[in-house]
């Protein structure tokens, strides 16, 4: 039995990562569609269609629901995937709403009409095409009124950290830091809109300052995946734990080991 998760390449570990933590008792399939990471400059049609193939591949294996730890594929594909119907039995959830309700203070499934929440300038920190999509503003919006939301994409830093390049990955942070404090010098709190960005964590605090509450999906997320498991346990599916990926099995279980700091053993899809 096992929940499918689902990422473009490494990022999607920060999540996986927090819900193995969150929910010890259940098994997790992981797949990392490496071959064509980044999903962060690519078009929408595009990540859609390779968003349905991966989610496709992890229901054919056994994974009822699948998370898609990607805000890229969540802002590209989720919505258009569940509009167009899903195959009964099979789910498919994204990462944007429980950081949404965390930021606006609201308990799972408020959906109460919008209303002033404590934070006012938000910073934004996500791939090109999930700030190119707004789809964080819309969320937003059904939520809270009155948030200033200044976006920056983060181009490279995907690129840099699924090459292992930290250095690169760190200067580039620092660089996107500063690019968002010349449109918005004093921002309340920071989301790290793009599941890799939690391995750079702690650059964006020290180049942020102190002063500012950073938000990253991992915790969150596996708190609402714990919360759904209680109301639908029939979701755990019959797939087997592991880890898949599209590209160099061999390549993405050194970087994967690197990050998690434990040993990670990826196949082949
Ligand atoms: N981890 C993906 C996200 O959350 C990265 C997308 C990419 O491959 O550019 O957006």
């Amino acid at each position: 039995m096992a929940v499918g998760v689902f990422d473009s390449g490494l990022g999607g570990l920060t999540v996986l990562q927090a819900a193995q933590a969150r929910l010890p008792e259940v098994d997790f399939l992981y797949y990392a569609d490496s071959a064509h990471a980044p999903y962060g400059v690519r078009d929408a049609d595009d990540v859609f269609e390779l968003t349905q193939t991966a989610v496709r591949a992890l229901w054919a294996r056994g994974c009822d629901l699948v998370i898609l730890a990607c805000n890229t594929a969540s802002a590209a594909a989720l919505r258009r995937m569940q509009e167009g119907g899903l195959p009964a039995g099979k789910r498919v959830l994204g990462v944007f709403v429980p950081l949404i309700e965390a930021l606006s203070e609201r308990q799972w499934g408020d959906n109460s009409p919008p209303r002033e929440v404590a934070v006012q300038h938000v910073a934004l920190f996500a791939t090109p095409a999930t700030v190119a999509s707004r789809a964080f503003q819309r969320e937003l919006a059904f939520r809270a009124i009155g948030v200033d939301v200044e976006a920056q994409a983060c181009g490279g830093v995907v690129d840099a950290i699924e090459e292992g390049d930290m250095i690169l990955a760190e200067a580039l942070v620092r660089s996107h830091v500063d690019a968002l404090k010349r449109k918005m010098p004093q921002p309340q709190a920071a989301i790290l809109g793009c599941t890799h960005y939690p391995l750079m964590e702690a650059e964006f605090q020290a180049a942020l300052g102190a002063d500012v509450k950073v938000y990253s999906q991992g915790a969150l997320v596996a708190e609402a995946l714990a919360d759904y498991l209680t109301r639908h346990p029939g979701m755990l599916g019959t797939g087997d734990r592991g880890y898949l990926t599209t590209g160099d099995a061999g390549r993405v279980s050194d970087r994967a080991t690197q990050f998690l700091r434990r040993q990670i053993s990826f196949d082949g899809v």
